[in-house]
């Protein structure tokens, strides 16, 4: 039995791509390298290819035996989301139905979809739970709830179970700076942060310093790439033993303001953060973090690592990666 990764190539996608080999199973990669690289796979199985291509897609499900889909294969940028809105309903939502399509038509039984904190907008309260009901504030963050229903209809008629994975803010590179994260395709803080250190950008913009927050910049919970990556493996032990469709978040139910990301960066690098302080961006909410437990309880995941690994191996990889793979 194969596991069917798509998005294997980025960021996310190759850490988890590494963990399932090292759990043992045999994967194959389905990624349109536009975001992604064929070096971030360190030798694993790659087709390069669209989601959206039903008959390539059912293909290679029958030809692999594929059983599971780990699907991470989509656009992320909230920003350009709002400016290009089809692009993001097409690519995220529309490709995404074709390969559920193309799944279920090959006998795909399980599929594990990257979602996203987004969903939730901005939340009534923190920490935040699984219950709240989803409030999207950008195209983006609509994409990800849309999937999350589609494959909620598609588990009820046509028996695809699934898990959808609702990260928080992904962040950090592999322990050993074998991978990391292209920081020419994101809109995260901790890249760019890495960036304005090494003197390859402009000073960051710090948006908004009078928040109701420890410091008066916003709060987020930031989760190391590989603890995303194991909860991967985590949610394909789950339905490998026939459990039911499950959302849960993957966070670390703990928040960092973006003025503690900077200083623990100055104590890492020995280096300044240039930066400068701008107004509240609209629709920023102050302090977002998660509620793991559900994680914890269903599927027997809980985050190992906390910022000081994610900004300590962050460095490593971007300082000895300026240029990228
Ligand atoms: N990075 C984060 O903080 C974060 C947070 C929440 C959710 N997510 C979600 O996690 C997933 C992975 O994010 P990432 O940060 O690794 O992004 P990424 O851009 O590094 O990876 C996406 C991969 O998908 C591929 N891809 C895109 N469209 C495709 C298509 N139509 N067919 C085949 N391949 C295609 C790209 O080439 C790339 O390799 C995305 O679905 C994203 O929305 C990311």
């Amino acid at each position: 039995m194969t596991v069917l990764v798509t998005g294997g190539a980025g960021y996310i996608g190759s850490h988890t791509v590494r963990s399932l080999g090292e759990s043992g199973r045999e994967v194959v990669v389905l990624d349109s390298l536009e975001t992604g690289h064929s070096e971030a796979l360190l030798g694993a199985d790659l087709v390069v290819g669209e989601i959206a291509d039903f008959d390539l897609v059912t293909k290679l499900c029958r030809e692999r035996n594929v059983r599971s889909i780990v699907h991470f294969a989509a656009y992320k940028s909230v920003g350009e989301s709002m400016s290009h809105p089809l692009r993001y309903f097409s690519n995220n939502v529309g490709g995404s139905t074709a390969l559920i399509d193309a799944a279920v038509a090959a006998g795909v039984e399980q599929f594990v979809f990257s979602s996203s904190a987004a969903v939730y907008g901005s939340p009534a309260r923190v920490p935040v739970t699984e219950d709240l009901l989803p409030r999207p504030e950008s195209v983006y963050a609509e994409t990800k709830w849309m999937v999350e229903r589609v494959l909620s209809w598609i588990g009820e008629t046509r028996g695809l179970r699934s898990v959808c994975l609702r990260y928080f803010n992904a962040a950090g590179a592999s322990f050993d700076s074998a991978i990391g994260e292209d920081w020419s395709v994101t809109t995260n803080l901790v890249p760019i942060v890495m960036k304005a250190t090494l003197g390859k950008r402009p000073p960051l913009e710090v948006f908004g310093s009078d928040y109701p927050t420890r410091d008066g910049t916003g709060e987020r919970d930031y989760i190391h790439v590989v603890d995303l990556a194991e909860g991967h493996v985590k949610a394909l032990d789950y339905l490998d033993v026939g459990k039911p469709s499950l959302t849960c978040n993957l966070g670390t139910g703990k928040g960092s303001t973006v003025l503690e990301v900077l200083s623990a960066t100055e104590r890492i690098s020995g280096c300044g953060v240039p930066h400068v302080f701008s107004a509240r961006r609209a629709g920023d909410p102050a302090v977002v973090f998660a509620d793991p437990s559900l994680a914890e309880r269903e599927l027997g995941w809980r985050a190992r690592y906390g910022i000081e690994e994610i900004l300590q191996t962050a460095w490593t990889w971007h300082s000895t990666h300026v240029d990228g793979y």
